[in-house]
């Protein structure tokens, strides 16, 4: 195969992308920041800062630590809340090119709803991403680990705006596949996984967590292989398709989530230390698919054999 002739367009339900690579919610600000490190207009799509309906101060330091093969991070979703997004960020987001895949979280039902609502219609927003996963802030994630309440709350966000709608999932759950079905059954366009691994550090000499939260979320290579296990699950389990997260920072990584079922990625942490990943990854995507004699991302997607290497 031609590498010029592959194809990197991706279909995720009502969302189309350019390509494939997309960036983190939490790991790329609110794009401005890296915009002198990263071609930002080559990239699929740019996931903004989680907003909520009103600004967030976060939690209180140390948010951020360091770990063998990661990072723990107990940020709080800090953010200037929806209408500062609207007017300072979206503008300037709205015009780089790739898709804006907006991520918003309510405290509550009713809130995510409002916040569905509000970015209808607006210029710019590409999708949503509702992140009903955040290990950082307390009831955050009831609708993410509970399927019935996961499925009302997106069949309302759906019935709320005609944005395409992702659903992020966390990983600590006891069945990826539970969550990812009632995700689905809700309408979701499709399913974003893994947010962090929920996690702390501890300072023994003086007895106390490290991280401000008390407890916090792991990213970063150590939990590849978590994610990797968790969007096979999931892609098994449902029909829309699943975007892979967790510790993605090559392209080897990319083509791994890619045969395990997940038809895009999204690097996180990466970010932090090898800003320029999603460009090299981009430039050596298409001869990676023609090394599997493939015209299109799609046509590796799922293509695990049951049978171990
Ligand atoms: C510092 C930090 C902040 C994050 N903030 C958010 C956030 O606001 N919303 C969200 O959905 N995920 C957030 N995440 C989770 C990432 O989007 C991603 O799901 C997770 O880190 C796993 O991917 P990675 O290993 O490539 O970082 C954050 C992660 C980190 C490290």
């Amino acid at each position: 195969m031609n590498r010029q002739s592959v194809e990197l367009q991706v279909r995720l339900g009502r969302l189309t992308l350019d390509n494939p690579v997309l960036v983190a919610s939490g790991t790329f600000g609110y794009a401005r920041e890296m915009e002198s490190l990263v071609d930002l207009s080559r990239l699929g799509g740019i996931l903004p800062k989680t907003i909520t309906q009103e600004p967030r101060a976060g939690n209180a330091p140390w948010r951020t630590i360091e770990t063998s093969a990661g990072m723990l991070n107990s940020i709080g979703l800090d953010n200037d809340g929806i209408e500062a997004f609207i007017a300072h960020h979206l503008p300037y987001l709205a015009d780089l090119g790739p898709a804006i895949v907006v991520s918003v979280a309510g405290r509550d039902h009713d809130e995510f709803v409002r916040l569905a609502a509000r970015l209808d219609g607006l210029e710019g927003v590409a999708a949503l991403e509702l992140n009903i996963s955040c290990p950082n802030v307390s009831g955050g994630v009831d609708f993410g680990t509970d399927p019935q309440m996961c499925e009302r709350l997106v069949a309302a966000c759906r019935g709320a705006c005609e944005l395409p709608i992702i659903a992020k999932l966390t990983p600590n759950v006891t069945s990826v596949a539970q969550i990812a079905r009632a995700a689905e059954a809700g309408g979701a366009d499709a399913l974003s996984l893994i947010n962090t691994v929920l996690a702390m550090g501890v300072d023994w000499r003086r007895q106390r967590p490290l991280l401000g939260g008390g407890m916090g979320g792991l990213s970063g290579p150590a939990i590849k292989p978590i994610a990797l296990r968790a969007v096979f699950q999931a892609a098994r389990a449902v029909d829309i398709p699943v975007v892979g997260i967790g510790g993605i920072a090559s392209i080897d990584d990319v083509m791994e989530f890619l045969v395990a079922g997940a038809t895009a990625v999204q690097l996180g942490t990466v970010n932090f230390y090898k800003p320029t990943a999603s460009i090299e990854i981009l430039d050596a995507l298409p001869a990676a698919l023609a090394e599997l004699g493939a015209a299109s991302v799609a046509d590796v997607v799922g293509t695990l054999k049951s049978e171990p290497a």
